[in-house]
Parts: structure tokens; sequence; C-alpha cells
């Protein structure tokens, strides 16, 4: 596999229009193989927000029969995803938009699986209201809460009340009142331990602390899954999955044997943010190039673009950070900028006027809001150039 140099990087972007964003697919498939390994024998269902391209989305489907159905962002999209040949969808946040709604019952109708999450009365109600003009039962997938409450401390994401048994067979009665829904799965998604990072560098005490408490918050909150579960099938509730984890937490989540499958996105491209888990060696597969438009000063150059901040509390780790040459920093004060980036550049390094940086995203999918092509690379070619959902002319949310 080759190197990611930036002499080699540099003269694959030779011919290229820059700003460009590329995916070294050797490194893609790495990063595959070792999620496909990290899951132990469960099937993954990829997280379609932390790719945000078709292309990419059939490339991964053709490395292994274990990933296996979308986890989407959004209903739009599923009738998006649906429309291009997938499916096994499944919404993983939830919506109530008619005419949102309305597209999916149409796709179930005709055959494709879509669900739509769930987790409280409002959203059954609207649903079933919505799909008693069609014949086919809804899929919908309850959505329950993994986070940790510890004393002072709200370990985990605000996201689904759903926590008790009482909430769980509340909504599972309710469920059952609506012939047009049919309860197709459970979905509990330990955000603190998939999406916190707890190697960065230059923090050992706080990563010490998040250690800490991931350890006291995955046996509590993998317990309170598989009890969840397990009151539902013991009301008869027949689900066809139970689906757990992310890229940050695949060797913790297959240890809670009441899941049936995992999801998993971000480990594909392995942006910044993705190299602060402890024991997960992910190697960067998606970049974006940047030409060096003038040299202010020396030792600084500035690149024309590049502001493509990620999202979340905002901070420093949420901007992009050049990669190739080694040795580049961002400059405290203007970050990445929404035309111009400054760099400061190290003495033995010396950039012209045209050439390029190369940039990582901190997070996945995003990078793909930002441009309209990905170049796919490997080795000294570039294989193909796919459509990103942007350049299919698709933004969902
Ligand atoms: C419900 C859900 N499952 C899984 C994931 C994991 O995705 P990734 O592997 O891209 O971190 C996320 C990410 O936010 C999510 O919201």
């Amino acid at each position: 596999m080759a190197a990611p140099t930036y002499p080699r990087y540099k003269s694959l972007l030779a011919n290229e229009r820059l700003p460009a964003a590329f995916v070294d697919l050797d490194a893609l498939e790495a990063n595959a193989r070792l999620m496909l390994e990290s899951g132990g024998s469960l099937p993954i269902r990829v997280a379609s927000k932390s790719v945000r391209s078709v292309a990419m989305l059939r490339h991964v489907f053709s490395l292994s029969d274990r990933f296996q159905g979308l986890l989407c962002f959004s209903a739009e999209e599923a009738v998006f995803l649906a429309g291009e040949g997938f499916d096994d969808l499944v919404v993983a946040y939830p919506t109530v938009q008619e005419a949102a709604v309305r597209a999916v019952c149409e796709c179930v109708q005709k055959g494709t699986r879509i669900s739509l999450m769930i987790d409280s009365p409002a959203h059954i109600d609207k649903l079933a209201a919505i799909a008693r003009d069609y014949y086919q039962p809804l899929p919908v997938v309850m959505d329950i809460d993994m986070a940790s409450d510890f004393p002072g401390l709200h370990f985990g994401v605000w996201r689904s009340p759903v926590r008790s048994k009482e909430a769980v067979l509340g909504l599972w009665k309710l469920i059952r009142q609506y012939p047009q829904l049919v309860l197709d799965g459970v979905m509990g998604y330990e955000a603190q331990l998939a999406g916190v990072g707890d190697a960065v560098p230059g923090h050992a005490v706080k990563n010490a602390v998040i250690r800490f408490l991931k350890s006291l918050s995955a046996p509590e909150v993998f317990a309170r899954r598989a009890m969840l579960v397990d009151a539902l099938r013991r009301e008869n509730a027949e689900l066809r999955f139970v689906n757990a984890g992310g890229t940050g937490s695949l060797r913790e989540s297959i240890t809670d044997s009441s899941i049936t499958e995992l999801a998993a996105g971000s480990g594909f491209y392995c942006p910044t943010l993705f190299d602060n888990y402890r024991g997960l060696r992910l190697q960067a597969a998606a970049f974006f190039a940047l030409e060096v438009s003038r040299i202010s000063s020396p030792g600084r150059v500035t690149c024309l673009g590049g502001g493509y901040v990620a999202s979340g509390a905002a901070g420093m780790e949420k901007l992009p950070q050049p990669y190739l040459p080694f040795g580049l920093s961002l400059d405290s004060n203007e970050g990445t900028g929404e035309v111009q980036t400054p760099l400061r550049v190290p003495s033995d390094i010396k950039l012209k006027v045209g050439e390029p940086v190369i940039f990582r995203h901190a997070k996945a999918g995003e990078l793909c809001e930002r441009f309209n092509e990905l170049l796919l690379v490997r080795g000294t070619t570039i294989e193909a150039r796919v459509p990103t959902y942007r350049g299919q002319g698709q933004c969902f949310v």
C-alpha cells in the first residue's frame, strides 16, 4: 500500500482544480477491514451521514457482506437512497415532517424497507396518522437512551427520553394499538463510548477521566439495553434487530449479547477526531487540498478556502488540520477562514504559490457538504471521480 506522502498526493493533484476533496481507497479499505475485525462477527449497518456519497456507499458494500443496511440521517435521504437502489434503510433520528413521511410510506408500499425512529407517543401518533393512508404498515424503530447519569454529570447525549422498562412497554403498547405501524427494531446508541475520544494527545488527565467514566458507563448501559430488549421480547415484540455502537465503540459494544448489529460510518474516512481513541488504529483516508495562494511573510503561506468547521460544541478540535507536508500549523487567531487559511510553515519546507496543501476534516461526512466530487485515488492514479450528495444536488439537514 502506497504511503500517504506529500510528493505522492501532490503529483496526483497536479492537474486538478483546487480545492479538491479526495479519498485514498487503500486506506479506506484497510479501515473497513479493521472495523469488521473490531465488530467480531456482527453485521455493521453503515452510518450514511459519515459517508454522504452514493458511490462511496456502494463501494463500502462491495467490500464485505457484513456491511448490511444503512443508518440514514433523514427520511428524505432514505427516500433518495431507495431511489438509488438501496434497501434496509433505518432513519436514525426522528422526524414527523409530513411530506417526508409520506414519501417514506410510498417507498414502503413499493417494497423498500425504510424504518422511522420513534421515542415518544407524539412520534407514534403522528406517524400513525400519516401511515393510515397506506396499506403497508410503516416500520418504526424504538430509540432507547444509553446515557449514564452520574452524580452531577450526564455522561452521554440528550436524545431519547426512553430509559425505563415502563417507558419501552408503554410505547410498545401504543404501537400495537395502531395496525398501520409495526415495531421493526430497537436502537441504543452509546454515544459517550462511541463518540468521545479517550486518547487525545496532550490531555493525559482528561483522557484518564474519560476512560474511567467509560469503564463505569459501559456495564451500566449494556445491562440497561439488555433489560429493555428483554422486556420487549417478553411482551412478544418481534425485533428484527437491536442496533448499537459506532466507530469508536465497536470492540466494547459487541460484548453486549443483546445486540444483533452494529452501526458505523466515520471509520471509513477516519477524520481527525477518530485519531483519538485508545486501541483504534484507523488510517486517514479522506482529505482535501487547498492551493497556496500567497506567501504572506517568510514562514507563512495563505491558502484559498478551508473554513470547513465541523459541527458540535465549538473548539479548536473542530477545525480542519493541515496534514501534508507534515509540520504546517494553523494560525490560532484566524483558524481556517471563510475564504483564506493562513498557515505557519517550518523553515525546512518550501511551498510555492499554486502548490497544494493537504488537509483533513475533523468529522467524516461533513467534508462532503463542501465538495461536489470526491477523487478516488489508489497508489499513483486517480481511479474515479464520484459525486457527493451535494454533487447530486442533495442537501438533507
Ligand atoms: C445513532 C447513531 N449510531 C451510530 C453512530 C456512529 O456513527 P460513526 O461511526 O460515524 O461515528 C452515530 C453517530 O453519531 C449515531 O448518531
